[in-house]
């Protein structure tokens, strides 16, 4: 009898075991269940917002990934009309497709360069707002500063460092409605000009992710400050004034004539190489000192690259292209080198162009080279009846078809 109130009490002992084990277990797996959710549910956040980003990427620079301080100032609108006198005529130093462009002097004494966007422009407060964040995002000493800017109600205006000697153009060739006073720009001066010019865009396309392509890269938008050393401009305005009406508007779309690449005039496609043909028709322009495109001049002249290209690797002709107003005060081996990199950069096919690193990397020991040695107009290492070759440009051709030119 005892035995069996034994057995029963020990049967309810292990019941009760049993529940609790049971229950233990169950609310285990609940617990593991309710943390196996949170982690799940931070991880499908956390995916989106990457996302997001990579979105935000596509619809154009608003993560642009370059180490830059903002430090941009917003003006108001009266400061800037006291700024510049008014927006008084006499204060205009250009003027462009985004509108005039005046010197100014803040009211901290810094000299500035305002450009006020012209009536015409019919860009929203959005796109204004976009560009204005990727140009102060950029920062490199081959590219123009942006100092701030205003946005008061229809009227929108830039404002920059002001560079003293204006556009490049102004000291190649006469310009019409210019108000600098043209310098004579010497060899030296010019490959100077052609490596800061070539830093600023390799930084455009290489230093900053993703990539900005300038679009609208000109002698017009390299300027230069009081001792002539170059930036460049305008590398955040191709967007602006894309719809405006007449005039300076469809060089916004397609660039400027005379500068824009095969590739892109044709289908619109769009890479770093149609910088590089830019850069390309630049560098023409400070070998031979003529403009882009001049319908002025004898048949076959007047598209520079078509006169140019042939004449650039023949060591015999090369000579006939270059600008009378070096008067000999140069280095024909140097000339040489410098005609070869711009017969790369003016290649037709986009993929035989250089990277904007390669030019740099050629360029860069012969501005070394003329520091070092102050002597010009050397024509000893001419040697004729050789056609320029890629080691006479000293480029390192990183693209995709390297050394096909030559
Ligand atoms: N920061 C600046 N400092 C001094 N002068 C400037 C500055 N920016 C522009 N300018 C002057 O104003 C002129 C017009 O410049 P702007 O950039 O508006 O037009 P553009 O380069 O001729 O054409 P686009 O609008 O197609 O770029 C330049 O050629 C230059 O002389
Ligand atoms: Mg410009």
């Amino acid at each position: 009898m005892e035995t069996e109130v034994e057995y029963r009490r020990k049967e309810r002992t292990a019941l009760v075991a049993i529940v609790v084990l049971a229950s233990v277990a169950v609310a285990s797996l609940l617990v593991a269940f309710s943390y196996y959710c949170y982690i799940r549910n931070k991880v499908s956040k956390r995916h989106k917002n990457h996302k997001k980003v990579n979105d935000d990427d596509k619809g154009g620079f608003a993560h642009l990934q370059v180490a830059a301080d903002k430090g941009l100032q917003v003006f108001t609108f009266k400061q800037l009309h006291s700024a510049t006198g008014g927006f008084s005529k006499s204060n205009v130093v250009g003027q462009g497709g985004f509108g005039l462009v005046y010197r100014g002097v803040l009211s901290d004494g810094r000299k500035a360069a305002i450009k006020f966007m012209d009536q015409a422009g019919k860009q929203g407060e959005e796109e204004f707002r976009v560009e204005v964040e990727l140009l102060s995002r950029l920062r490199s000493p081959y590219l123009l500063a942006l100092l701030g800017y205003c946005s008061h109600n229809n009227h929108k205006l830039l404002v920059y460092e002001f560079m003293a000697n204006g556009g490049l153009q102004e000291h190649l060739y006469p310009v019409s409605n210019s108000n600098v006073f043209s310098m004579k720009l010497d060899w030296e001066t010019r490959l100077r000009i052609a490596l800061e010019a070539a830093k600023g865009l390799e930084y455009l396309h290489e230093h900053v992710s993703p990539p900005v392509i300038h679009r609208d890269f000109k002698s017009s938008n390299i300027l230069l400050d009081k001792n002539l050393h170059a930036k460049v401009s305008d590398f955040g305005l191709a967007k602006l004034g894309s719809d405006r009406a007449g005039g300076h508007v469809s060089t916004r779309v397609l660039g400027t004539q005379g500068y824009v690449a095969p590739e892109y005039a044709l289908t619109g496609h769009l890479t770093t190489k149609s910088d590089v043909y830019s850069y390309g028709v630049v560098l023409l322009e400070l070998l031979t000192g003529r403009v882009p495109v001049d319908m002025k001049r004898p048949p076959g002249e007047g598209v520079l690259v078509s006169w140019a290209l042939p004449l650039l690797t023949d060591r015999e002709k090369v000579v006939e292209i270059m600008d009378p107003a070096l008067e000999g005060q140069y280095s024909m081996k140097e000339f040489i080198q410098v005609a070869a990199i711009a017969a790369m950069c003016v290649q037709p096919e986009a993929d035989y162009r250089p990277l904007m690193a390669d030019v740099v990397q050629s360029l860069v020991p012969l501005v070394k080279t003329r520091r070092s040695t102050s002597k010009v107009g050397s024509c000893s290492s001419f040697h004729a009846n050789k056609l320029p070759t890629a080691q006479d440009s000293g480029l390192v051709n990183h693209s995709s078809e390297p050394g096909t030119l030559f």
